[in-house]
């Protein structure tokens, strides 16, 4: 782990991801801290694991690790049931606009757990205490996470 003095005195971690087993099991850190009205940002470009993260949160919350995660590619957004929160996936590739966002549902989404794609597209409607998680790739199936925000929970995730 390596500490970043960030924007406004908080930390971000390096976390390296050495496998697609390392990329899940920090998801499931993440659905064990999560809770309801939390935002989870993964960025990051095509094929860096955004997805393969979302899908083993959505299995670790949900406790069924053989849950049905499809892409939200074209539906834009996926909703789940857990035992602890409601969670909303969103893939934003495709997002037409802000104003596509708030016709998606947007804003109920936000009091259950949120997992946004390209977060980028959200704009000015981007939370400020999202948990960021941004993934970059390193050789072969490695990867690296840069990991921003919850100042109170992001020490559990090192
Ligand atoms: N360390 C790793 N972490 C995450 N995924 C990995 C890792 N190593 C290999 N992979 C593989 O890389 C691919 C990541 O694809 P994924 O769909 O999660 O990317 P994405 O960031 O969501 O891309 P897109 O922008 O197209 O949605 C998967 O096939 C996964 O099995
Ligand atoms: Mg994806």
């Amino acid at each position: 782990m390596v500490a970043l003095a960030g924007p406004r005195h908080t930390a971000a971690m390096l976390l390296p991801l050495p496998n697609l087993a390392a990329t899940e099991a920090l998801a499931a850190r993440v659905a064990a801290l999560a809770r309801a009205g939390d935002a989870i940002l993964l960025s990051g470009p095509l094929g860096a694991g955004k997805s393969a993260f979302a899908r083993a949160f959505l299995r670790a919350a949900s406790g069924d690790p053989a849950l049905e995660v499809p892409s939200p590619s074209y539906t834009l957004v996926q909703s789940y049931d857990t035992a602890r929160f409601r969670a909303h996936h969103f893939d934003l590739w495709r997002l037409d606009g802000p104003g596509a966002l708030v016709e998606l549902g947007w804003d109920d989404s936000r009091a259950d757990v949120v997992l946004v794609e390209w977060p980028d597209r959200l704009g000015e409607l981007r939370p400020d205490d999202a948990l960021s998680i941004a993934f970059a790739h390193g050789a072969g199936d490695a990867r690296i996470a840069t990991v921003a925000g919850w100042p109170d929970r992001i020490g559990a995730l090192a």
